[in-house]
Formats: structure tokens, sequence, C-alpha cells
């Protein structure tokens, strides 16, 4: 066979070469043709790093490895230093982790160079969203079992259509990126309704020597991984092929009868089999990840103690949406018949007071469904304990002065539960606590702020506290209003799932 004209690397040219998952014989023979011939070599961390202990003398390695958080190198400053060496006039190989274009920019350095009119070819490789999964013996697409695999960079939220896929039992979902982020997939997996029975494979350094698989459920495979010890990279698949034992011929023979029925868990969730009516814990969505995390970590919290089944959603920036997931899980009023017409779906608000988003939003997204909507946690006593222990952690002297901060509301019936948390909260502390409010209702926190300030002893602090539940903008808000001292918000705290779960049985009317 002749080699094709693709396989030779001209002078000042580049070729961005797949070098596959890490095993360094599973670069295409294209691919090593073309390294056998550069004189610059432009390294990631991940891919076959055994090659380049092989490359000759004069040849010029630069590593520009990238590990989650710690870049070597940014990405346009990449872009550039292939453009100056292919104007050099060397000849250039990126070689980089599995294929080029599998969340990989490799799109972003063939841009790079076609601007500066330097000639540039792609070689695929062998991706690690699919080598990954087959290195332990997950065959994505087994037919009878699965007709789609979904790679998704699980490196944020997943989406709607990564929650489709992993809803769908004949997809398989391979999350990358994602090790370190593995609780925070698992807590909006199960909050969205998807089974916990659902089999994952976690499979570590694909392909070389070190490789390790581990597996369990969506329930159980945070605590596997962790105490396995399993870190970056590595691959998450999850769906029926992940299961433990799917190719293995003595558990099918084993199950033989059951059919692969018997390998895999069916449709039957905790929520369908669950008598009890759905608990959709509804938040104030937020862009702060640390915010996210909290009230995710909250709703497990709650779910752990829930007789039914546990579902998220959000009045505000995040979906899904509250009337998209009220709609999902209880019957419209008129569907409903004798045996049905029980409430199936009881929104908790996750929010501190009444507003329009708990009357209007949550109120609406109920209207003429077998669903009813539960009240506020606030005001209740255990918050005041919540914020006291925060204040505490604040480091909140004898003799401060305390402005309680709530984000705020046009309601007065709300602008007055938040005035009755704030007199609580004195009673719990001792001394007079004044209110503030981020936006909309009087006084701002700033004023109030103010005024708690007029009349402080010598040495005396004013210290906030954040009467928001999580991280984000209300509580950047109230955090910015002069205070010398603001406490954490109540946060993921087990009187606040303790009152969720009481708001719920309360709507239940038990
Ligand atoms: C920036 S992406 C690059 C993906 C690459 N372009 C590919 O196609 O394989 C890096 C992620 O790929 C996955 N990965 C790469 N090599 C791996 C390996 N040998 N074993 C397991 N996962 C790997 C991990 O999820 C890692 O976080």
């Amino acid at each position: 066979m002749t080699a094709p004209p693709e396989a030779r690397l001209e002078p000042g040219t580049v070729a961005l070469v797949g070098g596959g998952p890490g095993a360094w014989d599973l670069i295409t023979v294209r691919g090593l043709a073309l390294l056998r011939q550069a004189d610059v070599v432009v390294a990631d961390r991940l891919g076959p790093r055994a090659l380049l202990d092989e490359l000759g003398e004069g040849v010029e390695v630069i590593d520009v490895g990238k590990r989650p958080g710690a870049h070597l190198m940014r990405q346009d400053r990449i872009g550039e230093l292939l453009v100056e060496k292919a104007l050099a006039g060397h000849r250039v190989v990126r070689l980089k982790g599995g294929d080029p274009y599998v969340l990989g920019r490799g799109g972003e350095e063939v841009l790079a160079c076609r601007a500066a009119g330097v000639p540039v070819q792609v070689v695929p490789g062998v991706t690690s969203a699919l080598s990954g999964p087959a290195a332990a013996d997950v065959p994505v697409t087994h037919r009878g079992t699965a007709v789609a695999v979904h790679i998704v960079n699980a490196h944020g939220d997943l989406g709607p259509a990564d929650l489709a896929a992993l809803a769908d039992p004949g997809t398989t979902t391979v999350l990358m990126m994602g090790v370190e982020w593995l609780p925070r997939l698992v807590s909006q997996a199960v909050l969205n309704g998807i089974d916990p029975a659902t089999p994952v494979a976690v499979v570590q350094e694909a392909t070389l020597p070190g490789q390790r698989v581990v597996r369990g459920t969506l329930a159980d495979i945070e605590e596997v991984v962790t105490a396995a010890g399993i870190g970056h990279p590595a691959v998450i698949v999850v769906g029926r092929t992940a299961t433990e034992g799917f190719l293995d011929v003595a558990v099918r023979e084993a199950t033989r009868g059951a059919g692969r029925e018997a390998l895999v868990t069916g449709g039957d969730s905790a929520a369908d089999r669950s008598p009890a009516p759905v608990l959709i814990g509804c938040s104030h969505g937020t862009r702060s990840r640390p915010g996210r995390d909290v009230l995710r970590s909250l709703l497990r919290r709650i779910a752990a103690q829930a007789p039914g089944a546990v579902r998220e959603a959000f009045v505000d920036v995040q979906s899904p949406d509250i009337a998209e997931v009220v709609a999902a899980h209880a019957q419209p009023a008129e569907a409903r018949t004798r045996e049905t017409g029980a409430v199936q779906a009881v929104v908790v608000p996750l929010l501190l007071s009444l507003g329009y988003h708990v009357k209007d939003d949550i109120g609406d997204a109920v209207a003429g469904r077998a669903a009813t909507a539960a009240a506020p946690l606030g005001p209740d006593p255990r918050l005041a304990e919540v914020m006291a222990q925060r204040l505490r952690e604040a480091g909140l002297c004898d003799g401060d002065a305390v402005v309680m901060a709530g984000s705020g509301t046009r309601d007065p019936e709300g602008v007055a539960q938040v005035e009755e948390m704030a007199r609580l909260l004195g009673q719990r502390l001792g001394r007079e606590v004044s209110v503030g409010f981020a936006y909309a209702a009087q006084p701002p926190v700033a004023d109030a702020v103010a005024a708690a300030r007029e009349g402080l002893a010598e040495g005396a602090r004013v210290v906030v506290a954040s009467y928001v539940l999580a991280p984000g903008h209300f509580h950047d808000l109230v955090s910015a209003a002069g205070a010398d001292a603001v406490s954490a918000p109540l946060g993921d705290h087990p009187l606040v799932a303790e009152i969720a779960l009481e708001r719920y049985e309360t709507a239940l009317g038990a």
C-alpha cells in the first residue's frame, strides 16, 4: 500500500493528530506517520505520552498539558504557538488526547491556523468517550439494549437534552470531565427523576497500565468512587449497557430465562412505586454554582427522609420550570377520577416568605392539577436557630447590632412575614434585630445597616444576618450593604430540611 499524500508533513504546516485515549498503539497509522516526521510536537497531558519518548533528539516537544483547573497554557496561546512554529518553517504536530474534535477544542486550533494562512490537517483519533467504555466491557450500543450514545461535557450542570438521554433506557450516556463533579451530577439526575437504580460504570485511565473500573448505580456510585479513590481522567458511563457483568457469559447463563431484563433495572422507579405524592422542592434559581450545590444538597437531605419521590423545580433563572415539573407529576384536574383524585404532587417552596413567586408562579403551576402548594419555609423559630448558628460562625459578639436582611418583595404579607422572622431572631438572640431588604421592600439593607450604626458603643459592630437560603445574587446584595460582618446563608441545614418536610405533611393535611 502506498501512503496517501495526507500522510506527508510538509514544512510550514500543522497536523492536529488525535492520539487516542492513552495506550501508545491506539494512535492511527497516519497519526503515527505524521508524528515521526514532526520537528515540533505540541503535546497534551492526556493521550499517548509514551510516544514522546520515542521522538528523535532534535524534536522540540512543547508541553501544553491541561489538567482540571490548571492549564499550562491558555487555548488562544496554543493557537498562536502552532502558527508561530509553522510560519518559522517547522513541521508541526499538535498531538491531542482522543479525537481532536470530541471535547478537544480542535476546531479552535484549526481556525487559528486558517486565520493565519497556515495549512492544517486533522487526523481523527480514537476518542475516550467510546474507547473508555469499551475498555471496561461496555458495548455502548448493544443490539436490543441501546440504540444511541449521548456524549456530554459534564463540567457544568446537565441540560434538558442530557437529562432526556439519561431518562431514555435505549441511550447510553457518557459523561466526560465529570468525575470531580460526580455528587452534583448524581444529585441533579436523581432530583430530575432519573431512576437511582440506573447502572453506572466509571473508567479511570482507560487503556493505560493504571486503568481502573468501578461500577454501581446512581444511588451508590459516589460512595463507590470515593471508596476506590477514583480520579481524573475518567469517563462516567450511565445506562443499561454499563451493568456489571453485561458481557459476562456466566452472568447471562445464571439469569437465563429472565432474559436481559434480569440484568437491568426496568422503569419501575421509586416514583412509580411510591404511593406518597411527589415532593417538588421549588427554589428561586441561581447562577451561582455554590448556590446550586447548596440547594441540591438540601433537596437530597429532604429526599433521604421523604416518604416518596423528590424533584427539583425553579421559579426563575434555572430549569426545569415549576409549571413543567408539576405538569409531569400531576394530572389535570378534569382528568381525575374517583380513584386518581388524590393529590399527586406537593410543591414545597424552598423560599422564605410569601410573594409573587409563591402566590403566582407556584399558585398557577398547581391550579387545575392534582397538586397542592405548601407554605413557604418562613417564618419559623427553627430558622432563627439556624441564623443564630450562622451568626456565631460569623463571629457575632455581645454588643454588636444585628440587621436581618432578606431578598425583598412587594407583597405586604411577605414583608410582614420577614418582620415576624426578625422578631423571632431577636427573641432567640436576646437583643433587638432590625430588618433590611435587598430589593423592592423598605428599608434597603444599606439604610438599615447605617441606622444600626448610629449610637453604637465604641468597638461594637453591625452584623448582617443573611435571611437567604443559598449563596447567589441576593446574598451578594446583602453582603454589599456596608456591614462589618455578614453571616452565611441558611444553607443545607437539617432544620431547614425538617421544616420543608413538615410543610409537605401539613399541605397533605397529615
Ligand atoms: C478535554 S477532554 C478530551 C477528550 C478527548 N478529545 C477524547 O476524545 O477522548 C478530557 C476528558 O476525556 C476523558 N478522558 C481522556 N482520556 C481518558 C482516559 N484514558 N481514560 C478515561 N477518560 C479519559 C476524561 O473524561 C477527561 O476529563
